[in-house]
């Protein structure tokens, strides 16, 4: 946890206004509300980002040959922020979404912000969005970090610009479910990621390409998709939006990171908290056959939190 502290910064350029008006704190679900304030900064070939500011929430200019427009020359992260009851702000391991970004742009060749850009940046944000973010238990206040290359191309090749934004919303449970449990489609088709791609990054391709199956998936019912490997078409990978975990006695096993399955902050918290409360976590190849035997199942992400899964339907077989 990374307490914020106010910055002078924040409170000369980003005048706060009074509580947002029209806004339900107990009917928050994930869709985007827009907030005041949004984060930008670019950087050209020299790989340095300029000074960033804080800018009115709104619409961004990019070139129709703008990289990630035309070869999904783009990453993003997110985290989320809370307010404690004696109204202090929590960013919940920001140095954590920071690295992952500096992993996945050296995967996309993309310069990246340092580890304390990235964070001094995202307090800003935060800070200057104060206001919307949510009373306590109803919810927080969601950060998405985007890098994109801005720059025009036309032949494929990296962009010779980027820009990095983070813009804000304030955010509460993922499904519609709530905290009730989940029911997840096992996917027998479609793959979210191969061995060598980029699945073990959070560049966008990889959510867009999971929305056939998703939107497929709930158009019968179902909350979500859950993957499997595309070699063997047997081992679990992970949700579209989420990592998975199987409980089967006193132990909990959730897959290996190894290229195709994201990294998740949330996924490493529960694991390090399960082992320091005495449970057995295993990271390694979990197949579906254990996951259908499991006791107890459960998603873990930083838009999901914790969600219980209630019901696994495998090759028409709930
Ligand atoms: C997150 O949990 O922050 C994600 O990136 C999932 C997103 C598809 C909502």
């Amino acid at each position: 946890v990374n307490w914020i502290r106010e910055s002078a910064a924040t409170s000369t350029f980003c005048p706060q206004k009074d509580e947002p008006a029209g806004i339900c704190w107990d009917d928050l679900g994930f869709g985007l509300v827009e907030t005041d304030y949004m984060y930008s900064t670019k950087c050209s070939d020299d790989g340095n980002f300029s000074k960033g500011e804080l800018i009115p929430y709104g619409d961004i200019k990019l070139s129709p040959s703008a990289g990630v427009l035309n070869y999904g020359q783009g990453l993003f992260e997110g985290l989320k922020a809370y307010r404690t009851k004696n109204d202090s702000i929590l960013l919940f391991r920001p140095e954590e979404n920071a690295a992952r970004m500096i992993m996945g742009a050296e995967r996309m060749c993309m310069p990246a912000l340092t580890v304390e850009e990235f964070v001094e940046a995202v307090k800003l944000t935060v800070l200057a969005n104060k206001r919307w973010i949510p009373p306590p238990g109803k919810g927080s206040l969601y950060i998405r970090p985007l890098l994109m290359g801005s720059g025009a191309v036309l032949g494929l090749a990296p962009a010779p610009e980027y820009t990095f934004i983070i813009y804000v919303s304030p955010v509460g449970n993922y499904f519609k479910e709530g905290l009730a449990p989940i029911n997840l489609l096992v996917e027998n088709d479609y793959h979210r990621a191969t061995p060598g791609g980029t699945g073990g990054i959070k560049t966008i391709g990889n959510y867009a390409s999971v929305l056939k199956a998703q939107s497929a998936a709930k158009a019968k019912g179902y909350s979500d998709v859950l993957y499997l490997d595309s070699v063997h078409k047997r081992y679990l990978e992970e949700v579209s939006s989420c990592n998975v975990f199987i409980v089967k006695g006193k132990t909990i096993s959730t897959p290996e990171i190894k290229g195709t399955i994201l990294p998740g902050i949330t996924r490493k918290s529960i694991i390090d908290v399960a082992r320091k409360q005495g449970f057995q976590v295993e990271e390694r190849h979990v197949s579906v056959d254990e996951l259908l035997d499991a006791d107890e199942v459960f998603c873990t992400g930083t838009a999901v939190v914790v969600s219980p899964v209630g019901s696994i339907t495998y090759l028409g077989k709930r």
